[in-house]
């Protein structure tokens, strides 16, 4: 489609499909990002050949005409977009602009910087400090009005206080993830549909005919805007505004921060990028906003978007694309995973070829099939996976796909094992399966051997030297000699490796060995409790069941692997190796957390992550990753996980900085807590 006039046209109805999908049956048919996309190229087109542009055209306007379920209100002032920037350099570009405009030093150039929380804006009207009426966004002119369904939120204060003639509110309605969670849970116990995301089920919370069914929806509302005609709230900046928001009984967003000078003003919005899964709510950007009201008033607005405000989208997390394939990876315990191959696709900032399908019952119940435009999401350091079908674009489909019968890797069969739903490679001696072991067995949460590494590990297994990790410490160098990309010097550093590996204690090797699920932690309390590998492989199953951490599911499997002949042989090969199979006791310290739940969140300095928790541990304590009303102390440090901190003073849970770390290792308690997470701890 190659003529300009045809493909804005067809553009049009593309992006007016997709806003009826979004904003009024709140069922979205394309990610957001690919949606933005289509928005971009229309006004890219439209810049080019201004004949093209109509007025009504969707690249124009905002969201879509209200639908009739709600009584059309008039906004009395329209609820703008933003602009959008796409990475930092666009952002400059705004920040740039608006310098220039204002004539300002650039180091001066002052802005709120807020998250963008990915919910649907809101206006309500109070009248001499009454709630009057609120209203959806809609066109941006006419919204909806969802009053009665608004009266139901308890972070919308009903009277505010003070009498001040007419002001609007405006601000975001949203379900937090974790509010998110419960509500789909209850949806799923009563058998009702399940929402697709946090943004969709606030969506249709939020359009309920029978506000009883809305005020059971824990929706919350942020306020970042207010439209104050006479000014009679008094701010005449972003801060002071949010502090009298506060005073008036609204919640505001506790990340929001006021920056000087452009890099700040960057650096800030990148802090928003790294953390956004850290905070419990989802947000697709950051609005970079003028702080000062007098200098939004010179710059102004177009009719769609203010020139004093622009929206730093982060990379999508979720994008179509093509599937071409479904293929099966065999991992370290034998089991078979179903994943997608790909068209390849920018995800979350990175290129993404593959994702996984989890299990045959994932690939069944999302339908999807060799040929489908599927969904990819990459979330943080999640790792890609397939959402689903686009079902708009399901026309001709292909085939449904089914689970092979052999291991595509030996040619053995694949089956499921007991009663478990997922299903395995059982040959004990497929080269996928070793592989993984290998690779396993020399990673850095196990014996952590430099330099064998996937590649050298296939090398080793494809010249007939490794058939089982028993085999590494009988390599000699001048066996490796000649294998490709391995002079003496290399091939003796990796024999000295594994040979290192030796004196790693008890609690590593459990790790190394890939029992199934068997991680750090178990295999940690497994050989604190029995000390010695024999006197682990001699307890019955019910003592196995008895060590703290250790639940039956761990027992079972670790019970079964040290009674296996394979598991027999492979140990009297390592013990023969000379590897430790002990635990060394740790010098008696004083036990001044025992029994006490500290959780640490953010960077300590002087302590990595894992030298903390293993600190606390030391002295008798516990450092889980999530905060309950049985925490003892959550350890800020920086840049800390905003929810954590948050759940944490909502607990009453004491909240202490990074200094008191050390005191509090030593004696157990602290001298001083954080008064404000929000300000100290970033
Ligand atoms: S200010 C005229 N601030 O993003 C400025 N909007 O893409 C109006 N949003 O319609 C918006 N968080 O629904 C603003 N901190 C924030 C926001 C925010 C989310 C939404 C809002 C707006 C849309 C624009």
């Amino acid at each position: 489609m190659t003529d300009p006039s045809a493909r804005a046209t067809w553009l049009r109805d593309e992006i007016a499909r997709h806003n009826e999908a979004y904003f009024i049956r709140d069922a979205p048919l394309i990610p957001d990002a690919d949606y933005d996309e289509l928005v971009r190229e229309l006004r890219h087109l439209e810049a080019e050949h201004p004949a093209l542009a109509t007025v009504d055209s969707p690249s124009a306007s905002v969201g879509a005409t209200p639908s009739d379920t709600f009584r059309p209100v008039q906004h009395a002032q329209a609820m703008l977009s933003l602009d959008n920037a796409f990475d930092e350099s666009e952002l400059r570009t705004w920040a740039d602009r608006v310098v220039r405009a204002l004539s300002k030093d650039p180091d001066r150039l002052s802005c709120s910087v807020e998250p963008k929380i990915d919910g649907l804006a809101l206006s309500i009207t109070y009248l001499d400090g009454v709630l009057s009426q609120a209203a959806t966004r809609g066109d941006g002119t006419v919204g909806e009005d969802v009053t009665a369904n608004v009266r139901t939120i308890s972070s919308v204060p009903s009277r505010l206080g003070a009498t001040l003639g007419r002001v609007d509110v405006r601000g975001e309605v949203y379900l937090a993830k974790s509010d998110f969670r419960d509500l789909n849970e209850r949806q799923r116990l009563r058998g009702d549909r399940e929402f697709a995301n946090p943004r969709n089920a606030a969506a249709g919370s939020l359009r309920q005919k029978d506000p009883a069914v809305t005020a059971t929806r824990p929706l919350s509302f942020l306020a970042y805007q207010v439209i104050d005609p006479q000014n009679r709230i008094g701010a005449t900046t972003q801060s002071a505004l949010f502090s009298r928001l506060r005073e008036l009984g609204f919640l505001v967003a506790a990340e929001a921060t006021t920056e000087v000078g452009v890099e700040a003003i960057v650096a800030r919005s990148s802090w928003f990028e790294t953390h956004r899964h850290d905070l419990d709510y989802d947000v697709d950007g950051v609005v970079v906003k003028l702080d000062g009201f007098g200098e939004r008033s010179s710059l102004g607005s177009t009719s769609r978007a203010p020139r004093w405000a622009i929206a730093r989208k982060f990379p999508p997390e979720e994008r179509t694309t093509r599937l071409l394939a479904i293929e099966v990876s065999i991992g370290r315990t034998g089991r078979a995973t179903p994943y997608a191959v790909l068209e390849p696709v920018n995800v979350a900032g990175s290129t993404v070829s593959m994702a996984t399908l989890h299990n045959q019952d994932q690939v069944l119940a999302k339908d999807v099939r060799p040929g489908d435009l599927v969904i990819v999401r990459k979330a943080g350091d999640v790792i890609p996976e397939v959402v689903g079908a686009v079902p708009s674009e399901r026309g001709e489909r292909g085939e449904r796909w089914i689970f092979p019968a052999e291991c595509p890797e030996c040619g053995g069969p694949l089956e499921r094992v007991g009663d478990e739903r997922d299903i395995y490679c059982v040959n004990p001696s497929c080269p996928a399966r070793l592989l993984q072991q290998v690779v396993h067995f020399a990673s850095r949460g196990a014996l952590d051997i430099e330099g064998l590494g996937e590649q050298r590990a296939a090398q080793l297994i494809q010249a007939g030297l490794v058939r089982d990790v028993a085999d590494l410490p009988t390599l000699r160098v001048e066996d490796l000699v000649g294998l490709e990309g391995l002079a003496s010097v290399s091939a003796a550093s990796l024999v000295a490796a594994i040979a290192g590996a030796k004196v790693q204690p008890l609690s590593r090797l459990l790790v190394a060995l890939g029992i199934r699920h068997v991680g750090p932690v178990a295999a940690r309390a497994l050989a604190a409790w029995f000390l010695t590998y024999g006197d682990l492989a001699a307890a019955p199953l019910a003592e196995l069941e008895a060590v703290d951490g250790v639940g039956p599911v761990i027992a079972a499997s670790v019970h079964r692997f040290v009674r296996s002949p394979e598991g027999a042989e492979r140990l009297h090969r390592l013990e023969e190796a000379g590897f430790t199979l002990f635990e060394p006791r740790a010098t008696a310290l004083d036990q001044t957390l025992a029994g006490r739940a500290v959780v640490v969140t953010g960077t300590l300095a002087g302590f990595s992550r894992e030298q903390a928790e293993s600190a606390i541990v030391a002295r008798g304590g516990t450092a889980p990753a999530t905060v309950s009303a049985k925490t003892y102390c959550v350890v800020v440090g920086q840049s800390p996980g905003m929810s954590k901190v948050t759940r944490a003073r909502h607990l009453g849970v004491p909240v202490v900085g990074e200094a008191e770390f050390e005191g509090l290792l030593v004696t157990g308690a602290w001298h001083t807590t954080i008064a404000d997470a929000g300000d100290a701890a970033l």
